[in-house]
């Protein structure tokens, strides 16, 4: 039974990471999050009595906190996803995106550190430290061609430069430092608990209350979708067997433009929730994101090949799962989409007017 340190464990991938952990392994999780806006422990209601979860809530800019939560709960490895999440937010407002991913990470790191270098050689020697990304560090691609593992980065939004900037600390740590590392680059996730100012969450729930469906420029951006199940068993399988300063990708081979991926969700919830049917009637093309990356598309050879690792969800059945459980889980929608977060979307939309 190890240790197993998740920061950002209250988020969406980060949840369904400690959920796994904790009904799927004999590991103790301890979970460290600042609960930002993004941040729900509802999302770890079937966990959190168990008695190897704990949860601390500390900012990852906090070395002093840092400090005592390494001391006191003795880590066996590091996964790393807090971080400010949302392209759109990082447009309106990069500063929090500069704080928590760059700085964080830089603090993360060296509170990391520090224990690591406490630790008795085995224990020193098993250490890992799993930093988790986006593909979105590697920009842009034009009709044909993936994101492979040796591309150069070239990324385009203030969270997509603040993540590369991350991945370049934690690969210099390991090349300076030795520091025990490894790094997954993943596309866009969906699943229960994701947040609804993304793509997917947000036309389930503006669709089922009649409102707006947002489709930014054209909606033939391309997007590579996962299951956040699938995410989460990547990610535990590369901090297992994953080797030392290598990075590896994740995504489904999965591509939809954004508009496929309304056109679905709006079927499925005909079907569903044929009240307000069809609800492709709600869709509106409003004006496009700044700087809007084309198309994502992963190739993600290395970690089947090496690691053993497909995705076991496909979009179809992930896309009506996920419908399903926004249809039955109120309370949680509820608990998130009010207070500070209706004040960002008056702020962020007022301006958008239709394109
Ligand atoms: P999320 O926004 O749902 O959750 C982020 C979590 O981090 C929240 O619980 C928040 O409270 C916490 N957090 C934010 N700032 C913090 C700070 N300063 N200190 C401590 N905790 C803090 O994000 P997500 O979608 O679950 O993404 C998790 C990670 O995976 C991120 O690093 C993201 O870049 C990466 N990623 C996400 C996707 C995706 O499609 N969502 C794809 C690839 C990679
Ligand atoms: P998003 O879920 O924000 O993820 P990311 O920007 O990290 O890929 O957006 C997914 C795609 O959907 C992206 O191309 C932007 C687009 N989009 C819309 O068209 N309308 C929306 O309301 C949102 C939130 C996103």
């Amino acid at each position: 039974m190890k240790t197993i340190l998740v920061t950002g464990g209250a988020g969406f991938i980060g949840s369904a990471v400690v959920r796994q952990f904790i009904n799927d392994t004999e590991h103790r999780v301890v979970n460290l999050d600042k609960l930002t806006y993004a941040g729900n422990l509802q999302s770890l209601a079937s966990v959190s009595d168990n008695p190897r979860y704990r949860f601390e809530q500390v900012d990852i800019c906090d070395a002093t906190e840092l400090a005592r939560v390494f001391r006191e709960h003795q880590p066996d490895a590091v996964m790393h996803l807090a971080a400010e999440s949302h392209v759109d937010r990082s447009i309106s407002g990069p500063a929090a995106f500069i704080q928590t991913n760059i700085v964080g990470t830089y603090t993360l790191l060296e509170a990391a550190r520090t224990h690591w270098n406490t630790l008795n050689a085995e224990r020193k020697a098993a250490f890992r430290f799993h930093h988790i990304s986006t593909d979105e560090v590697y920009g842009s691609l034009g009709e044909t061609g993936f994101f492979t593992e040796d591309m150069p980065y070239e990324p385009n939004s203030p969270y997509s430069a603040s993540k590369a900037s991350s991945d370049h600390l934690v690969r210099a740590w390991h090349h300076t430092y030795g520091f025990p590392v490894v790094t997954t680059n993943c596309s866009n996730n969906y699943g229960p608990y994701h947040f609804p100012e993304k793509l997917i969450p947000l036309v389930i729930l503006n669709a089922v209350n009649g409102k707006p469906l947002p489709i930014y420029g054209k909606g033939d951006n391309i997007r590579d979708w996962l299951y956040v199940d699938d995410h989460a068993r990547a990610l535990r399988l590369v901090l297992e067997k994953g080797k030392l300063g290598e990075t590896y990708n994740i995504g489904g081979w999965n591509e939809k433009t954004n508009l496929q991926v309304v056109q679905s969700i709006c079927s499925i919830l005909d079907e569903l929730h044929p009240q307000g049917a069809p609800h492709n009637k709600l869709i509106t093309y409003v004006t496009d994101r700044p700087g809007h990356d084309q198309r994502y598309a992963i190739n993600a050879n290395k970690i089947a090949r090496d690691l053993g690792w497909k995705p076991l969800e496909n979009f179809e059945s992930g896309l009506r799962k996920t419908v399903e459980w926004y249809l039955s889980n109120d309370a949680w929608v509820k608990g998130v989409t009010s207070g500070e977060y209706q004040n960002w979307v008056q702020s962020n939309y007022t301006n958008r007017s239709a394109a």
